[in-house]
């Protein structure tokens, strides 16, 4: 390995004594093509085989908690009937040699009502054309112990953690928005009672680890830091976030982000990186995660080097690469794809429905190298 990549194979400890292996994270990444009751297929095993040996951290995508959070085809921890899937994913990480914590997540008024078993599409506050509903006090309560249910599920099954997904304009950042939280009991009003629902999950989540004594069980949360809008989340608001966070017992923050360079656009200096205001703001209190559009191993340790980042998360680039760690610690950096090539469409594994969506473009994948057209999805 050429040494100047070493800084990114450190170490590092969490709060609560666990020892992460290096510095590189693998992003929650979902791949679609689940079972019709999020289990795992073919499609899934041959996606997830081999393909971040060497990461430190594996962060599975978004798992639902309810069958109400189903916004698309993705793994579940809702019921002990989900134990063996989540049990074959877990051991598919430590057999890559990863520490592995499960993103537990609800798509809230995003969900697919097709997809929902019956349940209602629910959100903090409702649409006056019937797409979703305002949730009960009693409903905003239960979903919490849905979360805390998943993650016990997701401890039984033998992962080292949960990442609360409040970020990507899912229910949990729905309620911390003043653009979609609208509500004025407990649950909204003012900025303080928007992060209620938030900070509740933490306790809950807090109190299963309690409950089956394991203080090294990580709890980690991811949030988008600025929403568009003039009701959107701010900077500011995010600071404020992250401080009530970290009150909290947390692990680590991890922030949801296209361009790891991206500016603030409202609600800090907006001359600044919005990784930079972040991480000065947390000050070395938590460990934090930056990401984005990061492919190559120059490019990973150049945003490492920023210090702006505890670790590193990686998505697109492991999508092309399935074997990127290995290609940096054996020399061979320059062979790290970053286009996709329909030549060689075979050797990334991609499930069938990630074909279709490089296929017509779909923005979020990454640009393939025969085919130019892209377009924004409404779907992400
Ligand atoms: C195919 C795909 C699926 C994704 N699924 C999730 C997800 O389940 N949860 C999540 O928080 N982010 C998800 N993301 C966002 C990534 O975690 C990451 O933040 C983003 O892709 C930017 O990093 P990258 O440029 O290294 O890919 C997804 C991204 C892609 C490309």
């Amino acid at each position: 390995m050429n040494p100047k990549y070493a800084p990114l194979f450190e170490p590092y400890r969490l709060n609560n004594g666990v020892e992460i292996k290096n510095r590189l994270t693998v992003a929650p990444l979902t791949i679609y093509d689940q079972g019709a009751n999020g289990e795992i297929t073919e499609v899934n095993r041959r996606f997830w085989e081999n393909r971040f040996r060497g990461f430190g951290l594996y962060i599975m995508p978004f798992t639902n908690v309810h069958p109400s959070a189903i916004g698309f085809e993705s793994p579940q921890a809702i019921s002990e009937a989900d134990l063996p899937a989540l049990k074959e994913y877990a051991d598919l990480a430590h057999e890559q040699g990863a520490k592995a914590v499960v993103q537990i997540a609800h798509a809230g008024s995003r969900a697919q009502p097709a997809m929902t078993k019956g349940y209602d599409v629910i959100a903090p506050t409702g649409d006056s054309f019937g797409h979703f509903r305002t949730m009960t006090d009693a409903e905003v309560r239960e979903m919490i112990a849905s979360f805390a249910n998943a993650t016990e599920l997701i401890l039984k099954a033998g992962f080292d953690g949960v990442e609360i997904h409040g970020a990507n304009g899912w229910l949990i950042q729905q309620f911390v928005s003043a653009a979609t939280n609208l509500r004025t009991d407990h649950w909204g009003g003012s900025l303080e009672k928007r992060f209620n629902f938030p900070l509740e999950i933490i306790d809950a989540l807090d109190a299963v680890r309690q409950k089956h004594n394991r203080p090294d069980f990580i709890i980690g949360y991811r949030f988008s830091p600025e929403e568009p809008g003039e009701r959107g989340i701010t900077m500011k608001e995010t600071l404020a976030l992250v401080d009530a966070l970290l009150e909290k017992p947390l692990q680590y923050l991890h922030i949801s982000l296209w361009d790891f360079y991206k500016k603030a656009r409202r609600g800090a200096d907006t001359q600044l990186t919005r990784m930079q205001i972040v991480h000065d703001h947390i000050n070395g209190r938590i460990p934090f995660f930056g990401v984005g559009n990061l492919y190559t191993a120059d490019q990973i340790l150049a945003a490492y080097e920023t210090g702006w980042a505890e670790s590193i998360a990686v998505g697109k680039s492991i999508l092309l690469n399935p074997n990127l760690v290995e290609l940096i610690e054996t020399g061979r950096e320059d062979e790290i794809e970053t286009q996709f090539d329909w030549d060689k469409a075979n050797e990334y594994r991609y499930t069938p429905k990630m074909l279709h969506g490089t296929r017509i473009g779909t923005d979020f994948y990454p640009p393939s190298k025969q085919i130019a057209i892209r377009f924004k999805s409404e779907e992400y």
